[in-house]
């Protein structure tokens, strides 16, 4: 065994080292601090992290009253995806960051350091050098990385959420850390740990600060509020995933109904396991609220994946248009259920962080609650069967339903919102016709039509 003395020299010289080196998994959300000085605008502190419209960043700055009056000194929350990179060149270790696309405005020359200060030094010239290689001078668009943090078990599980800080003149990780109300002697300590190095240091370094999961602070990022329910209490509460309890079956696994915990509930069971990265993915999910939108409870990882939904009494828009034993439906119901769900559309691809593309906007996918108001169901769900191992264990298919998916799509698989817009488009037809988004014009299948191209053709 080395004497203590040996020890420390050994941990003195061994290079600090930010505690997302070496990762192999991102986390979906972290937040970065910028210093709101005196030309500063909300607008453009969005842009330059891609967020098309800065009031996605409100939520998470609750401190902000009115956007246009914020104090120089003040820092804004600006949230991102941690990503697991690596450097172009040499093939490096991996690092946590957020990579970020800049256009550089050539007529002025702009460089890497006006870079970093429009970052409010998120990043620096030596890093942004480090990232984009052999690049300076020639570059029109440079990748911008700003490092980030999702955690360290070793040092505490209570944290999942991180601030990227970058220290003004003057400022310590101590000072910092006690101005988010870390200041006993074991916090600090905590705090040291995450930032590994960064004690005594000041300015333009970036430090770590947890951010702590307090109700009233900042909806949607309470990391650890989602609810983890154990096999034993949905097996309970199913009879053993008995055929009584089964309500339907999709592409991705079978519905059972459920009461749990006093709330009625849909636990959809997946023909898969879950990854890391796809648990990450799910914690954010349960934090998206919106009342067009049905709600993700909670999860369960033993045996196979779980996800829990609330329960929607009413079945879903397929089954009251084209199923037996459901009453017609009247115009002014189906103009709501359209308002519905195109506002629940809208919501997840404008107004959520990270945004949501569906890819399986369909009747089934509208469930229909006992006031006759329209919930999507299922979003989120594709973005989920892409990452790591969901895909081994899925059934391979196209993310999406035929007879909704518009041509190009179908084809080359290209993902923007637009192709929820043109699956929302056949849900209107079938609003409208009462006709299935796939139409059989006789008894063979081979002759089947896409209500798309009916509709469109003058003899329907
Ligand atoms: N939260 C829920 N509350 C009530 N019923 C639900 C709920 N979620 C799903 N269902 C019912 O279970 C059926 C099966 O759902 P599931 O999502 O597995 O398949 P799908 O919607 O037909 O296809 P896909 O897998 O493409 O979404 C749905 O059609 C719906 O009627
Ligand atoms: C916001 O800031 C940017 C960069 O400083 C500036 O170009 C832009 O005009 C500002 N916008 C407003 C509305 O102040
Ligand atoms: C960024 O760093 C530079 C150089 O240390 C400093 O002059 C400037 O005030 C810093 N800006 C911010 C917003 O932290
Ligand atoms: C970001 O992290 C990498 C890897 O730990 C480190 O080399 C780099 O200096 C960091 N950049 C900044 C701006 O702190
Ligand atoms: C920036 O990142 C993108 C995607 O990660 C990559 O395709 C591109 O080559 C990078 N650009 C530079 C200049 O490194
Ligand atoms: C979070 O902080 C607020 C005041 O900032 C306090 O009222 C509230 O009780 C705290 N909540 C938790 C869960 O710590
Ligand atoms: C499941 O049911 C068994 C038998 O009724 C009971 O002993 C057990 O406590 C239940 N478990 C849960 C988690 O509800
Ligand atoms: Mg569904």
């Amino acid at each position: 065994m080395l004497p203590p003395l040996l020890l420390l020299v050994a941990a003195a010289v061994a290079p600090a080292q930010a505690s997302g080196d070496g990762c192999s998994v991102g986390c979906p959300l972290a937040l970065a601090a910028y210093y709101f000085s005196a030309e500063s605008n909300l607008s453009f502190i969005a842009s330059l992290f891609g967020i098309r419209d800065y009031s996605a960043l409100l939520p998470y700055n609750p401190s902000i009253t009115n956007p246009n009056y914020i104090v120089t000194g003040d820092r804004v929350s600006v949230p991102f995806r941690c990503s697991c990179l690596s450097l172009p060149s040499p093939a490096a270790k991996t690092f946590l960051a957020g990579s970020f696309p800049h256009a550089l405005s050539t007529p002025s020359g702009e460089t890497y350091a006006d870079v970093a200060a429009e970052f409010a030094n998120l990043t620096t010239p030596e890093w942004l050098e480090a990232a984009n290689p052999g690049q300076a001078g020639t570059a029109r668009t440079v990748n911008v990385t700003v490092n980030c943090s999702c955690g360290d078990e070793r040092v505490s599980n209570r944290y999942g959420l991180f601030l990227t800080y970058p220290l003004w003149e003057g400022e310590t990780l101590a000072s910092v850390a006690e101005g988010y109300g870390f200041s006993s002697p074991a916090q600090m300590e905590m705090i040291r740990r995450y930032n590994p190095g960064m004690d005594g240091v000041s300015g333009k370094e970036i430090v770590f600060i947890p951010v702590r999961g307090n109700a009233s602070q900042v909806e949607g990022i309470k990391v650890d509020r989602s609810i983890e329910f154990s096999y034993e209490e949905l097996s309970n509460a199913t009879l053993g995933f008995s055929m009584h309890h089964q309500i339907g079956q999709g592409g991705f696994g079978s519905v059972y109904y459920a009461e749990l915990r006093g709330e009625k509930a849909a636990i959809k069971k997946m023909d898969a396991q879950a990854s890391q990265e796809f648990l990450a993915e799910l914690k954010i999910l349960t934090h998206v609220h919106h009342s067009n939108l049905v709600r993700l409870i909670g999860y369960c990882v033993e045996h196979c994946l779980f996800l829990v939904y609330e329960f929607i009494e009413n079945g879903n828009l397929g089954q009251h248009l084209h199923g037996t034993g459901y009453e017609r439906l009247s115009w002014a119901t189906r103009v709501r259920i359209a308002l519905d769900s195109a506002r629940g559309l809208e919501y997840i691809h404008e107004h959520t962080v990270p945004v949501y593309v569906h890819r399986d906007i369909k009747s089934a996918n509208i469930l229909i609650d006992k006031d006759f108001r329209a919930k999507v169901a299922d979003f989120g769900l594709s973005k989920l069967a892409e990452i790591g191992s969901m895909s081994q264990s899925l059934p391979t298919r196209v993310v999406g339903t035929f007879g909704y998916m518009p041509p190009e799509y179908a084809r080359y698989g290209e993902v923007s919102p637009k192709v929820d817009v043109y699956a929302f488009g056949i849900v209107l037809y079938e609003l409208l016709s009462g006709k299935e988004a796939i139409v059989k014009s006789s008894e063979s299948t081979y002759d089947a039509k896409g209500l798309f191209y009916m509709v469109n053709s003058p003899c329907i």
